[in-house]
């Protein structure tokens, strides 16, 4: 095995994150980037480096992972989940089951629990539940606090903010218990299958495969595709893509949008 195959199987080891499922360009970008700094040329330099200092280890496992998330990003997705995805889906059942894969810390199942929790006050027989999962315990633990700053919070009405959030004396603003209430957040790694027993209705896993080599994008299309009930949803980030062969799994049901419903 060469150096980048033994540096790969430490980190495999020792943060648990398995560096197959990415693009080997990805991960070469990034430890290239975490070897500049910490002035290591090669890659056995590097290996020796985080066997050496245990605090690089959480600094790469940052690195690997980006978490760059925000409260509706991208609202003209939010808008078709409230005014379409939603309505249609309560037409059929009145319990809804969401997987958000790839949470990061929190904002994207905070934001499908803010309009979720908008309809079940309109209509008091509907009720949901958001499994909220990523493979970085540190920025689950950070959505599980629910504790967000200021600049966090721009793109949220001031209506949003009072209904769901308090403002603490520091100036930050802590998630309401009835919005956390609608959420499971736990660890999971996508290249493990799926970890929620029941038929699910939607899935958003955006900005997350942009990390993940075509082979990995298509299980875990098929994964989903297993996992999403009779005509279940399939949302993605703006920039990613369905691989060719997945075309006849999900069918585009907004393709701007990146929406796709489950072919039976
Ligand atoms: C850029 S964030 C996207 C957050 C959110 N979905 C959004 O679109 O704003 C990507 C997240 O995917 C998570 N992730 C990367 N690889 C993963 C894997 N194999 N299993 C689960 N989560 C993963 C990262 O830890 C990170 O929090």
């Amino acid at each position: 095995m060469d150096d980048f195959g033994l540096l790969i199987r430490f980190i495999e080891h020792t943060l648990g994150i398995r560096c197959s499922s990415y693009k080997e360009d990805y991960i070469k970008r990034r430890l290239l980037s975490r070897m500049r700094s910490t002035n290591c040329v090669t890659y056995q330099d590097y290996l020796n480096y985080l066997k050496a200092n245990p605090a690089e280890l959480e600094k790469l496992r940052n690195a690997l992972t980006i978490n760059v998330t925000e409260f509706f990003r991208d609202s003209d997705v939010y808008e078709l989940i409230k005014k379409e995805i939603f309505s249609s889906l309560i037409q059929q059942r009145k319990r809804l089951h969401i997987w958000c894969a790839g949470c990061s810390t929190g904002e994207e199942p905070y934001s499908l629990a803010m309009i979720l929790s908008d309809l079940i006050a309109q209509n008091p027989l509907i009720s949901a539940q958001i499994y909220a999962t990523d493979i970085d315990q540190v920025v689950l633990q950070k959505a599980k606090e629910g504790l967000y700053p200021p600049k966090t919070m721009v793109k949220l009405s001031e209506s949003q903010i009072r209904r769901h959030f308090t403002k603490l004396p520091d100036g930050n603003f802590q998630v309401k218990p009835h919005l956390k209430e609608l959420i499971r957040f736990r660890p999971h790694d996508l290249m493990s299958g799926v970890p929620i027993a029941q038929r699910l209705d939607l899935i958003t896993c955006r900005n997350v495969t942009i990390y993940f080599n075509e082979q990995q994008k298509g299980s875990l299309a098929r994964m989903f595709h297993g996992a999403l009930g009779s005509r279940g949803f399939y949302i993605m980030g703006k920039t990613e893509y369905l691989g060719r062969t997945l075309e006849n799994l999900f069918e585009p049901y907004n393709s701007l949008q990146k929406v796709f419903i489950k072919k039976d």
